[in-house]
């Protein structure tokens, strides 16, 4: 039984990397959870607003150790919370939890006689004497609350916002393909934003900056369509509705909206890490093996996500009479996201062409030259194909180019 545990508890330290899962902003980690009290009474939607500051949600309670948590984050200071449930009905089935995990069927503490929604749809817990534990339903518009906020884990790191497994980071103005070149020197890339409760927490942060709009890594080449820098699933947006498409660049407001820029004007901008990820500022002093430098990867063999092409001696120009072809890879059932950061060559005579698959056989996706801005292309499998061809004469800065994995 002890080897067992033994064995397990390793598992375990190594499953998380060893680094402890903490609690950021105040809340305390209490059975497994990060929880915070506020004990000024708000009403119903002022507590979830309080709540989504921090990137948090209202308190859920799915066990009997939950229910337990709640009671004991409150000792004795506050005799009701507001947790994030809400019930449409007088039934246990039509009370709803907040983090859209069903309702309060599988487990639930309400008093005899609740939920009774001609009392109020909002749920409260109560903390004292012979109803404590107990909940009840209260008015969301009139009634005041003490309430509890609940903030997913995240893993030690030092830096200072820390949120969800990452961290990231507020700068000063640049381009956006200056910045994604600042980011990727901190091992990031600039932000994606997978949830209502992340872009919360970071335009909460922003707008306690002197600057109101981020850029964040979104190339958004028309209103339907937007793709991330750091290869991950595009599954949540919060596009301003009324704002017109003024560019292929997504900034994210103080107001929580995206709005459009073109990628060329100078903006403040995010960048997001994992935690713990750890990059080297300064070059390792040993080096072994002097590799003639080929930084533009011109004519390298197999390239694997992620990873980085440009034209020979970016940033400088390119020289005349040059060709160079990339194969990038991706594996398993991945695809491959190519993201232009810049883009400029000679028009009409200088040429990127892009093709869907391993070689100059395989079916093209496009056919590039001229200045353009910012642009994405994503492979049907593993492989994308991709040369540079220069004439005779006139030679431009080329192009910087970032892969990616992509499902
Ligand atoms: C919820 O927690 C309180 C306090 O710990 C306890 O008295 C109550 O019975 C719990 N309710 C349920 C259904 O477990
Ligand atoms: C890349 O390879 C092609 C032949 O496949 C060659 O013509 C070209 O000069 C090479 N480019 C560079 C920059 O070495
Ligand atoms: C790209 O377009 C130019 C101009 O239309 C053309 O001359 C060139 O052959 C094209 N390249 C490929 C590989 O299709």
């Amino acid at each position: 039984m002890i080897k067992h545990l033994v064995v397990l508890s390793l598992f375990a330290l190594s499953a998380f990397g060893a680094k402890p899962l903490v609690c950021t902003n105040g809340f305390t980690l209490i059975n497994n959870k990060c929880l915070r009290l506020f004990s000024t009474p708000l009403g119903h939607s002022a507590s979830k607003s309080k709540c989504m500051e921090y990137g948090a949600t209202l308190v859920t309670v799915k066990n009997a150790i939950e229910n337990n948590s709640v009671s004991k984050i409150a000792a004795s200071s506050s005799s009701s919370l507001w947790i994030g449930l809400y019930c449409f009905d007088s039934d246990v089935t039509k009370c709803m939890w907040d983090d859209s995990t069903g309702s309060a069927e599988m487990y639930n503490s309400f008093a005899s006689g609740f939920p009774h929604v001609d009392i109020g749809k909002c749920v409260y817990h109560f903390t004292q004497g012979f109803l404590g534990g107990k909940w009840l339903n209260g008015d969301c518009d009139t009634e005041t609350r003490a309430f509890v906020c609940e903030l997913t884990e995240t893993l030690e790191d030092s830096c200072e916002y820390n949120y969800n497994g990452h961290c990231y980071s507020f700068h000063q103005p640049a381009t956006f393909a200056q910045a994604q070149v600042i980011c990727e020197q901190e091992c990031g890339n600039l932000a994606s934003i997978h949830s209502s409760n992340e872009n919360r927490y970071l335009s909460s942060i922003i707008s306690s900056l002197s600057n109101k709009n981020y850029y964040i890594g979104a190339s958004w080449p028309s209103t339907s369509v937007l793709t991330w820098l750091d290869g991950s699933t595009s599954d949540y947006n919060n596009i301003s509705p009324s704002s017109a498409h003024e560019g292929n660049c997504a900034l994210l407001s103080s107001q929580e909206q995206w709005l459009s820029s073109p990628c060329t004007s100078s903006q403040p901008f995010v960048c997001k890490r994992s935690v713990g990820s750890q990059c080297f500022s300064t070059p390792p002093l040993v080096t072994i093996t002097p590799t003639p430098p080929n930084p533009s990867s011109c004519n390298s063999t197999l390239l694997m996500a992620p990873g980085k092409i440009t034209s020979p001696n970016f940033p400088s120009n390119y020289g005349n009479n040059q060709f160079c072809s990339y194969h990038l890879s991706t594996l398993g059932s991945y695809r491959v996201a190519l993201y232009f950061l810049t883009f400029t060559t000679e028009f009409f005579f200088d040429f990127v062409v892009v093709y869907d698959g391993d070689s100059a056989s395989s079916p093209k996706m496009g056919n590039y030259s001229g200045s353009k801005n910012p642009f994405a292309l994503t492979s049907t499998g593993n492989n994308m194909f991709v040369t540079f061809k220069s004439d005779h004469s006139n030679t431009f800065q080329g192009f910087d180019a970032r892969f990616q994995s992509s499902v």
